[in-house]
């Protein structure tokens, strides 16, 4: 009898682990945290791993991914232009992604995508940093890679293959030189930046700013895009990083998100029933991407703690391990979206080595 208790007590005990492995798997998420100094992280084991490394609910989840992931993947012309058409009339993005003189007057009142209660009438300050015109009008792109931050990416090669797009996008000013660039490629058109940066990193921007000039550098002529209007407390230092970069003549292009372009897609991916209050930086780049090109390949977008193929233990993101200080977004309800789109051909998603992707 008391070897019974004792047993049910330990598989209870198996289970309680096992759970909360998986709730740990569940609320990571890879884009919006802030990173401090690049250092490369451990290197990550190959080896086939032996049971008891491999948490059970997470090879059940990794099967289940497996099951929908199509290794020989066709773009479906029809399932995609219909997507992309209904991002293009419920959120032009297009037109209204980047805040434009045309698209925010002179005068006009922005409000915040974060404090639905926050207003900005827009003055000559910050008028004068707004792009003149639509940086997306009057070009075309084949080929789109947008690149997020997860640890996937460490070891795949698929740096050549995301530079290989016409147009390369990476969210929240990641490292991509000593020794990254094999991986994840050195080509950016666009890049996020996470205004925590500018606090934890570049003390907001208040002292010197050099450093923070030299940072950009790796990123050449692409866009900056801030965040200024989804928050209070980011809207001066988002206008200190612009002032930077126009004083110091970086040859990086400053512009702002449109708040109302990112309700709209909030909107958008509620009613295509995502629950999330928030929307991820990865999201609103697959979504930016899917109304500018044609053809839009996801790298480094994987939220589970082990490899799909190699089941080995990665690392939070590509360039170091910490971990999310808050919680926003459920990168796993957003990652069940995007491998949804990856088998109805609409994008594709790129989750193994490129090595072998490329044969
Ligand atoms: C993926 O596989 C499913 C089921 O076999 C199929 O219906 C779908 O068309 C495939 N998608 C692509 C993009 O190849």
């Amino acid at each position: 009898m008391r070897g019974q208790h004792v047993k049910s007590f330990f598989s209870f005990m198996i289970t309680l682990l096992g759970l909360g492995t998986l709730i740990t798997t569940l609320i990571w998420y890879k884009l919006d945290s802030n990173h401090e100094e690049p250092h490369r992280p451990p290197p990550q084991k190959k080896h086939a791993p032996t049971l008891s490394e491999i948490c059970k609910a997470c090879k059940e989840i990794i099967d289940k991914v497996h099951q929908r992931y199509n290794q020989t993947w066709k773009k479906n012309e029809k399932n995609y232009l219909r997507f992309r058409d209904n991002l293009r009339v419920k959120c032009n993005g297009f037109d209204n992604a980047i805040i434009t003189q045309n698209n925010t007057p002179l005068g006009s009142n922005i409000v915040y995508s974060g404090e639905k209660k926050r207003t900005l009438q827009v003055k000559l300050d910050f008028f004068d940093l707004f792009s003149k015109e639509n940086p997306f009008s009057n070009k075309k792109w084949d080929t789109c890679s947008v690149v997020g931050n997860g640890g996937i990416l460490s070891e795949s090669s698929c740096g050549k293959m995301i530079d290989s797009a016409d147009l390369v996008i990476r969210c929240n000013l990641p490292p991509l030189e000593n020794g990254y660039e094999k991986d994840v490629g050195i080509k950016t058109s666009l890049v996020t930046a996470n205004p925590t940066i500018f606090f934890n990193k570049y003390g907001a921007l208040a002292g010197r700013r050099l450093p923070f000039v030299e940072s950009l550098r790796k990123y050449g002529n692409s866009l900056l895009l801030l965040p200024a209007f989804s928050f209070g407390m980011n809207t001066a230092v988002c206008q200190r990083a612009a002032y930077t970069i126009q004083d110091f003549k970086s040859p990086i292009q400053p512009v702002f998100f449109n708040p109302q372009y990112l309700d709209s897609l909030a909107q958008f991916w509620r009613s295509e029933g995502l629950k999330e209050a928030r929307l991820s930086t990865g999201l609103i780049m697959v979504s930016m991407a899917l109304e500018l090109c044609e053809n839009v390949h996801l790298y480094g977008f994987w939220p589970f703690s082990n490899h799909p193929y190699g089941l080995y233990t990665l690392t939070n993101h590509y360039y170091d391990d910490v971990p999310p200080k808050t919680v926003f977004h459920s990168m796993p309800a957003e990652f069940d979206h995007l491998l949804q789109l990856h088998t109805e051909g609409v994008l594709r998603l790129h989750l193994g080595d490129c090595k072998s992707d490329e044969k």
